[in-house]
């Protein structure tokens, strides 16, 4: 059998370990030990963890690396971010928009990304984000899938060119929906939003996905609407609901009622911990509430969550380095998902659950399906988020398309190991 690229001795869970991967034409076309193939390419993985790509379901592209610009955000809070963002808007063009985006993309591929759902925003007249964010798609397209959500920033109804904005943006080729119901003027006002998108997205069969109840409120109960247009117009398992921060704040009781709705509706739960934490609680004094929206009740409740990132380096969020590891960590310690299934659950959050959040095709390793795959430094899911492990291969449609050198330290203590490799400090069980 000839083959384009053959890896040796993968992990690919805790039951199914040393196994060999053989790809051709862009393509895995067995899993299985021993496999006996001339191949073009071979990588001994060394035991290491073989995952599919990142996936990130939540970004926005359009903001990142812009922090400082045009200048800090001081408060550290949402509302700031949002009127900092507006101060940017109209001075930025969509060269430094493409400059940014693409500078970006480089480091999510370094960092085993292999696709990002990124909201634009649609409330300038201009639509340069729009404009730029189209053509970072087509430039990135071999490497990473880039999904793009026309999301409304000031509101669908608050902004008066909005709403022929966001038509203008999905006849450009957006295919998703976007929406901020709790920015909205009134309650009734976010309301009305979530229907008359949801509505958009029915006639045109697009995806929704919006910021919802992005707040500490917990009044802010657009995710019920949102659950209920979905069934109404029959979306389900085509909308997802990002943030859903006020679920944290909400009362019990109508909480019991209302994740019931969702998963009926089959609405998917897109949680961003390392912004959220950074964000909510803002008004709060002692004790102050943790922002993140009630993570194991949903997937206990069977609703499919994905971990998204939401900001890198831009006016909400100062950190951050394309590392979908790193908001698995932050959920999981923020969601309390310590026992081994949940940690393990995490990894499925930033890889699988988002995959699916996306609607991606032939994502997985399995035969069949594409033959992307990251190989991480790491023998496990939980050793991967607890080192954040080191990215040893990208792999896109067979092809190696990034490489970081293993990292280990070099010891000078008597008597002592000499060299310490992270992901082997612990013997292996
Ligand atoms: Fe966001």
């Amino acid at each position: 059998m000839d083959v384009d690229l053959i890896i040796k001795n993968a992990n690919l869970s805790n039951d199914q370990t040393g196994v060999d991967i053989a790809c051709k034409d862009g393509v895995i076309i067995s899993i299985e030990r021993g496999i006996n193939a001339n191949a073009k390419k071979t990588i001994d993985a060394q035991g290491h963890l073989v995952s599919p790509p990142f996936v990130d379901p939540h970004f926005h592209m359009d903001a990142t690396l812009s922090l400082g610009t045009p200048r800090m955000n001081v408060s550290g809070t949402l509302l700031e971010g949002i009127s900092l963002w507006s101060e940017l808007k109209p001075i930025q063009n969509v060269e430094q928009i493409i400059d940014r985006a693409l500078r970006y993309c480089d480091l999510a591929v370094s960092m085993g990304i292999g696709a990002i759902r990124s909201h634009v925003d649609i409330c300038d007249n201009s639509l340069k984000g729009v404009e730029a964010l189209l053509e970072v798609q087509r430039k990135v397209a071999p490497y990473i899938e880039l999904q793009l959500v026309a999301f409304p920033q000031d509101g669908i109804f608050r902004d008066p060119n909005a709403k022929v904005n966001l038509i203008n943006a999905l006849d450009m080729g957006v295919n998703v929906v976007g929406g901020i119901p709790h920015f909205e003027r009134t309650m009734q006002d976010g309301a009305d939003s979530v229907k008359f998108l949801c509505e958009i997205a029915a006639e045109r069969g697009l995806m929704v996905d919006m910021h919802c109840d992005e707040s500490d409120d917990p009044q802010s109960r657009h995710i019920e609407t949102l659950a209920f247009e979905t069934s109404r117009l029959g979306l389900h398992g085509r909308v997802a609901g990002s943030h859903l921060t006020s679920m944290h704040s909400m009362d019990n009781y109508y909480v019991s009622k209302l994740i019931p709705l969702m998963a009926e509706a089959e609405i998917h739960a897109i949680p961003n911990p390392l912004i959220n934490i950074m964000l909510q609680g803002r008004h709060d004094s002692y004790p102050k509430r943790r922002g993140q929206t009630r993570v194991p009740e949903l997937k206990n409740a069977g609703i499919n969550v994905g971990f998204g990132s939401d900001c890198v380096m831009d006016p909400w969020y100062s950190l951050g380095k394309a590392d979908m590891l790193d908001v698995a960590h932050m959920g999981l310690h923020v969601g309390q998902l310590s026992s081994r299934l949940d940690m393990e659950w995490c990894f499925d959050a930033v890889t699988l659950n988002s995959a699916n959040i996306m609607g991606l095709e032939g994502y997985g390793l399995k035969r069949g399906c594409k033959a992307d795959m990251v190989i991480l430094q790491a023998n496990d899911k939980i050793d991967a988020i607890r080192l954040r492990a080191n990215r040893l291969f990208v792999i896109r449609a067979g092809k190696v398309i990034s490489t970081t050198k293993p990292i280990h330290a070099e010891l000078d203590l008597s008597e002592r190991p000499k060299k310490l490799d992270p992901s082997e400090y612990i013997p292996k069980t």
